[in-house]
């Protein structure tokens, strides 16, 4: 039988994110977009005829796993602050609303969809933000969510406790 050898994932967005990353580390918290294999499970249990805001779309790996599982793209408003993750947004999604404004600050544009939305899902990387903004962007989630609506959040950890160490050469 043929061995097919195993290929690491090919993403064409991967310069960009690595760059954004470079440039501002502590808010885009991962060198690289997530695997489709990781955007699949973080989307389970989203229903086709949901209204979703996803925070932290970065360059839209989640955003495909969302829309993959028939949500409509004039009911997925996506939210990222780097002006180069909104672009690529852009170019990719054109049928989805992109806000380039913080988290922490949604329903200054998003009011018009207070109580109305099904789910708020967030790609930020939550547990590295101080408590003030941690509370901020809860609530502003909150307030967009219908009483049943859901609020779904993942957070890539590090297995090293404590700040990384990097070897001094
Ligand atoms: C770990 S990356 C995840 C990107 C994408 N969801 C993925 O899975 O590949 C976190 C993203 O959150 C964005 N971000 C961080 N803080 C934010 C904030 N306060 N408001 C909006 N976006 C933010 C970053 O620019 C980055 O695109």
């Amino acid at each position: 039988m043929p061995i097919t050898p195993l290929r690491p994932e090919r993403d064409p967005h991967r310069g960009v994110f690595f760059r954004s990353w470079l440039r501002d580390p502590f808010n885009v918290a991962s060198v690289a977009p997530s695997s489709r294999w990781l955007a699949r499970l973080m989307a389970t249990g989203i229903a086709a005829d949901s209204r979703v805001v996803e925070l932290g779309a970065g360059t839209g790996t989640l955003t495909t796993a969302i829309l993959d599982l028939g949500v409509r793209p004039e009911n997925l408003y996506l939210v990222e602050q780097h002006a180069e993750f909104c672009d690529v947004l852009r170019a990719r999604f054109s049928g989805s609303r992109v806000l380039q404004i913080d988290a922490a600050a949604l329903t200054a544009s998003l009011g018009a969809l207070r109580d109305n939305v099904d789910f708020v899902i967030s790609g930020l990387p939550i547990l590295w933000f101080d408590r003030e903004k941690k509370a901020a962007i809860l609530a502003e989630s909150l307030a967009l969510l219908k009483p049943a609506g859901k609020l779904a959040v993942s957070e890539v950890r590090s297995s090293v406790p404590g700040p990384l160490m990097l070897p001094a050469f």
